[in-house]
């Protein structure tokens, strides 16, 4: 253990105060963090501890406890999550090329790209302009003979309704894989989302609720899907990790008496998290509660300007939501179809004066340049996507924010509607 840590608390504490934000930028996001995480990462650089080790072990122990589930695999960012859950899937449930993952059209480029990669065909499937999430009445439109797995995700920090959802797995006997890359935390009825399904992944990237700066982790109660993506994310090798000599040596019938160590059971990749990145997480997950209250505190604070100065009239919101289904990622907001300026209009103006956006991601993922020649199935209108590529953006309700800030914002946004009145 480190010695001087009152030292090091000091001296880290008032470098991170010299770097404080003092602008009103209202920023997308910025990682939170303290001595502890330093100090963490810092013991186990000194004690030379920096590939996966005992820090990733416990956090994933702590995150899939903390989630809901019976095992955690720890990887190198969510998109990794993806690839290696839908690899093992397609082992452990014998998913065939060519066979069928149902996916909503606006999400994120790496939601499609691992279903492609692997040999499978993504069906693009309409979200609910509600929620923004991918729509339970539009999904059994799109279920054909092929159709394997149900691919979700709790977009933004706003959790499916999982009611539906699990209505239509049962029903249709599929697997469910949840990805929860943006949605730490987040429940439905007092259940947190990626303990649904028969898998899950999550994203540690430096813009989410909580960070590892890069990472990601795969939850499942699964014993057998644990196992192979345990495999997966160390080059396909066979899970060994026993100190016993004696049972260190494989043996079949082209290798005999052979080091556990590197034997090859299938395709896999290096994935792993640093021990670096694991002390990160673990101080991080203990404030991830306190980071969505303060998130769900500010989207309220937002709410009730856009209701004071009637801005309400030009935008919806996604707000009222029970406790907790809704952890805030960001913050969107949709143009109604009313209004007589455009997004590109508003965002142009705001970005210049220090407010940062972004679109709902992909927009329509089908029709991006890199996978609209890809493999892909769409079987009913992507109205609701269509209108959410054009009309709805999202901005930062993270920690760092001051109500200064967002006062600015609220000013901003009165100036620019009061000239189209
Ligand atoms: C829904 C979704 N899936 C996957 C990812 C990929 O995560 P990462 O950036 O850690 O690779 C993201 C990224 O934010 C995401 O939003």
């Amino acid at each position: 253990m480190l010695k001087n840590k009152k030292f090091l608390k000091k001296y880290v504490n008032s470098e991170l105060e010299s770097k404080k934000n003092s602008s009103t930028t209202l920023t997308l996001s910025e990682p939170v963090f303290n001595h502890k995480e330093i100090i963490s990462s810092i013991d186990s650089i000194i004690n030379l501890n920096l590939s996966q080790g005992k820090k990733v072990k416990t956090f994933e122990k702590n995150y899939s406890r903390y989630i809901g589930t019976k095992y955690g695999i720890a990887v190198n960012s969510g998109s990794s999550a993806n690839l290696i859950a839908i690899a093992a899937l397609i082992e452990t449930f014998n998913i065939k090329k060519g066979d069928e993952v149902i996916i909503p059209a606006a999400t994120f480029a790496t939601v499609a790209m691992p279903i492609i990669q692997l040999g499978l065909v993504p069906v693009y499937v309409d979200v609910n302009k509600d929620n923004l999430n991918i729509d339970p009445k539009k999904i059994e439109k799109s279920i054909s003979k092929k159709t394997k797995i149900l691919m979700i995700v709790h977009t933004l920090g706003l959790a499916c309704d999982m009611k539906a959802i699990n209505k239509i797995v049962k029903k249709h006997k599929l697997i469910l894989f949840e990805d929860c890359c943006e949605a730490h935390g987040s429940m439905f009825n007092n259940k947190k989302v990626g303990s649904f399904g028969h898998i899950s992944a999550f994203s540690f990237f430096v813009a989410h609720n909580m960070t590892t700066g890069e990472g990601g982790m795969i939850l499942t109660n699964n014993s057998k899907l644990d196992l192979i993506c345990r495999s997966i994310r160390e080059f396909g090798r066979i899970n060994f990790n026993s100190k016993n000599i004696k049972s260190r040596w494989f043996t079949d019938d082209r290798f005999k008496n052979y080091d556990k160590r590197y034997i090859f059971q299938r395709l896999g990749y290096n994935m792993r998290m640093t021990e670096i990145n694991a002390s990160f997480g673990i101080e991080q997950l203990k404030k991830l509660d306190k980071f969505n209250a303060i998130r769900i505190k500010n989207a309220n604070y937002l709410n009730d300007n856009f209701k004071k100065f009637n801005l309400n009239n030009y935008f919806n919101l996604y707000v009222n939501f029970p406790k907790l289904e809704h952890t805030y990622y960001g913050f969107p907001i949709l143009i109604k179809e009313s209004c007589k300026f455009s997004r590109y209009q508003l965002i142009s103006f705001l970005e210049e004066n220090n407010v940062q956006t972004r679109p709902l991601f992909a927009g329509n993922l089908a029709d991006q340049p890199g996978l609209r020649k890809m493999p892909k199935k769409i079987r009913s209108k992507l109205s609701n996507t269509l209108i959410l590529k054009e009309n709805l953006f999202f901005i930062g309700v993270h920690p760092m924010i001051s109500k200064r800030t967002f006062d600015r914002f609220i000013n901003l946004m009165v100036n620019f509607t009061n000239n189209y009145k």
